[in-house]
């Protein structure tokens, strides 16, 4: 995939494991979210990978949804031990 970012957020490795498989699968360059100060204009696609803690996002994937340019397609993958509460809001959230 031309232009893609991957951006994720990981304690224990589980979500840069993802991030990895993802990489081999469709390319793109991987970045670790709190050293990422961009808005995500430099890719064409953005697919974000993080575990759900606490029932909700990461501080730090939480402070960056916002930040991102709204016209860039992005896609959110949660792992997580099967609680998942409200951290899915992304969904339907509305990034502009
Ligand atoms: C501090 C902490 C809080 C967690 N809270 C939840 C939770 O609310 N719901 C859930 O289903 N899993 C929860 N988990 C499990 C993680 O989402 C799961 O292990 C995930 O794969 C960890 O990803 P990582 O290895 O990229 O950090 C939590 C894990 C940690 C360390």
């Amino acid at each position: 995939m031309e232009n893609l970012g991957i951006l994720y957020f990981s304690s224990t490795g589980n979500s840069l494991y993802i991030a990895k498989k993802i990489q081999e699968k469709l390319g793109g360059k991987i970045l670790f979210i709190p050293e990422y100060d961009g808005n995500g204009g430099e890719f064409g696609k953005i697919i974000i990978v993080t575990p759900i803690y606490s029932y909700g996002m990461p501080l730090p994937v939480f402070d960056l949804l916002p930040r991102l340019n709204g016209s860039i397609e992005i896609t959110v993958i949660q792992n997580y031990g099967g609680m998942v509460g409200g951290a899915d809001y992304p969904r339907s959230a509305s990034f502009t």
